[in-house]
């Protein structure tokens, strides 16, 4: 019996991002925590699937992604995974689970790998986590990076309002973008911060880099997918375009289910044994 899956699908890798990238391709990248939602996003063809720790926002209800496990970000990457034929994975490393040294950074990038299947890790921050990312990238471990808003240090910040306006904080962010790249990573991901800046750290790296909140003027484009299908409602940031108002046809669906239930007429003879 042969061990290696016979499927006509490509799947995506670092190099093919770097393709895109090369060639001017805008890659697509959402979001996903679990089975049903990875199997529509991949199969709809999105290039990268991020398994957020906004899974602590948007799954579990918490107000920041502080609070999230390493145990619970492994679940939902596994899940993930399973229903994954084509797109690149990739797994935030939870808060408190990287910075503190890159021995524990090595650790749970690891224990993200191998216990969930993903493709690569992701972390946010620059300089002072340089030792973190070199640690990982050495065990084989693809890492992409995360700059601008970086929702772990929120409580640094202490607002959600947009990064970098100032000249200080842009330089940082195009030095940290280059450590990033000289280190190995091989994509960034700049979240909320002025498009002119973005354009500028996708023009200075020769890797790929994904926005959020920046602009168009970057090779792809990420976001939550809860919040572009409409499912989540009070947050509406000037970047999110919605695609979708799944929260009123799921609560409609299921105002109709509960009418049909009170009134007899669910399940009607075809629908029993
Ligand atoms: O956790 C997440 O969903 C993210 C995206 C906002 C990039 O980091």
């Amino acid at each position: 019996m042969s061990v290696h899956q016979s499927s006509n699908i490509k799947r995506i890798t670092t190099h093919t991002l770097q393709e895109m990238k090369g060639r001017g391709e805008k890659i697509s990248m959402l979001t996903a925590y679990d089975f049903s939602m990875a199997g529509i996003v991949d199969g709809a063809g999105i290039d990268i699937i991020l398994v957020g720790d906004s899974a602590s926002n948007v799954m579990a209800g918490h107000e920041t992604t502080l609070p999230i496990t390493m145990d619970q970000m492994i679940y939902h990457a596994t899940s993930v995974v399973r229903a994954v034929k084509r797109a690149f994975v990739v797994v935030d490393i939870p808060f408190g689970s990287y910075q503190g040294n890159s021995s524990e950074a090595l650790r749970s990038a690891i224990r993200i790998m191998k216990e969930s299947g993903a493709h690569a890790v992701k972390v946010e921050g620059g300089s002072e986590i340089k030792e973190s990312i070199t640690r990982i990238l050495s065990a084989g471990v693809p890492v992409m990076g995360h700059l601008g808003l970086t929702p772990q240090s929120i409580y640094k910040f202490g607002t959600y309002t947009v990064r970098a306006k100032e000249e200080e904080e842009a330089n940082k962010l195009i030095a940290d973008a280059k450590i990033l790249e000289e280190a190995g990573c091989f994509a960034i991901v700049l979240e909320k911060i002025p498009a002119k800046l973005a354009k500028q750290v996708a023009e200075t790296v020769s890797i790929p880099v994904i926005g959020i909140g920046a602009g168009g003027d970057v090779d792809g484009q990420v976001l939550v997918v809860h919040d572009m299908l409409g499912i989540t409602q009070e947050f509406k940031p000037r970047f999110l375009r919605q695609y979708a108002d799944l929260r009123t046809t799921m609560t409609e669906a299921v105002q109709n289910y509960i009418t049909d239930v009170k009134a007899k007429d669910f399940p009607n003879e075809s629908e029993s044994y």
